[in-house]
């Protein structure tokens, strides 16, 4: 049995594994839990696969994902190999990320990736983890370009890309511009942009500010929609909360883009909104407020609403 550092059973490698080349991220490693112990004879590594997830101290399948990752393994070789043998610098590795796992940092964050569509976007602090449900709203927009040839498409707030960039790889005919706030989010979805092989241009600024005169077929978005006094926003702590709240009742991003869509739509275009799953009563008022027609709610498989369409002219 060959260890996992010959590395002939790594995975294609993730966004995050290239980049994190040669230097680990990891390599401040504290040593805390099960790979810190380092047990040794004659500088020989005795720790075991089985050993290091059973008392990690957390659950058994994000160690295993730890683990893989601190080894540059498959998961599909930690499991074939229970007794498979972790040198005291993954080990060490392992103990840190197991540490900062019950410290309640998102698996996707210390991955440094998480799919979304079917696709691995690389994510970091400063971005929104994507979300199962804004799989919904790719879904709601690809459906609205169905019959229309070299669509235009607008999205603002685009964080990790993954919308933008799903859009552009799903309809490569699309011509396709993201915009963000936040210049560390665009460098990260430029990143996942050229990772993925997709076609978008990214610009800097405050929500339409960067398009100003420009109309799209369709704009898409997913902009912070938590009010500031929602509980739940304390369980996020770990995400950017620029991306997660409005920092007042949660429904004035989604006004700011429904305001301006108007101006930036080509006649009959379309607006894809996600919002939270209590606003879609007055998403669509905001909607109808500012002129756009056939206002429409899209529900989730749990019979949420969570995507408003609405159509200009
Ligand atoms: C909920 S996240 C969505 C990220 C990504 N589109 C997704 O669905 O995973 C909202 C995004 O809106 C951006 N944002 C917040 N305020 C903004 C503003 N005033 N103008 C442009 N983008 C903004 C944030 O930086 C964040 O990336």
């Amino acid at each position: 049995m060959r260890p996992p550092e010959a590395r002939t059973l790594t995975p294609d490698p993730s966004p995050a594994e290239r980049d994190r080349g040669g230097t680990s991220p990891l390599s401040h490693a504290s040593g805390r839990g099960a790979g810190g112990e380092g047990r040794r004879t004659n500088g020989a590594a005795e720790n075991r696969v089985a050993d290091l997830i059973a008392s990690s101290g957390i659950a058994p399948t994000e160690a295993r994902s730890l683990l893989a990752f601190a080894l540059d393994a498959s998961r599909e070789w930690l499991i074939a190999h229970p007794q498979g043998p972790v040198g005291s610098t993954a080990a060490r590795r392992f103990g840190d990320l197991c540490g900062r796992r019950q410290a309640g940092e998102p698996m996707a964050y210390l991955l440094g990736e998480r799919e979304f569509f079917g696709r691995r976007f690389a994510v970091d602090p400063s971005v929104l983890i994507p979300r199962p449900e804004t799989e919904g709203l790719v879904e709601a927009a690809l459906h609205e370009m169905e019959g229309l040839s070299d669509p235009s498409i607008l999205e603002l707030g685009t964080g990790s890309g993954c919308v933008a960039i799903v859009l552009a790889l799903e309809r490569p005919d699309a011509r396709v511009v993201a915009t963000d706030a936040s210049e560390s989010a665009l460098a990260l979805a430029q990143i996942n942009a050229i990772e993925l092989a997709a076609q978008a241009e990214f610009l800097h600024g405050d929500w339409y500010a960067p398009v100003r005169g420009r109309r799209f077929d369709l704009i898409v978005s997913n902009p912070p929609y938590i009010a500031a006094a929602d509980p739940h926003l304390a369980e996020l702590g770990c995400e950017p909360r620029h991306a997660l709240t409005d920092e007042g009742d949660g429904l004035s991003c989604l006004q700011t883009i429904i305001a301006g869509a108007g101006a930036h739509l080509n006649q009959v275009g379309v607006l894809v909104l996600e919002h939270g799953f209590d606003q879609g009563a007055a998403v669509r008022a905001l909607m109808r407020q500012h002129g756009l027609g056939s206002v429409r709610t899209r529900a989730d498989l749990a019979g949420l609403e969570r995507v408003c369409i609405a159509r200009h002219g």
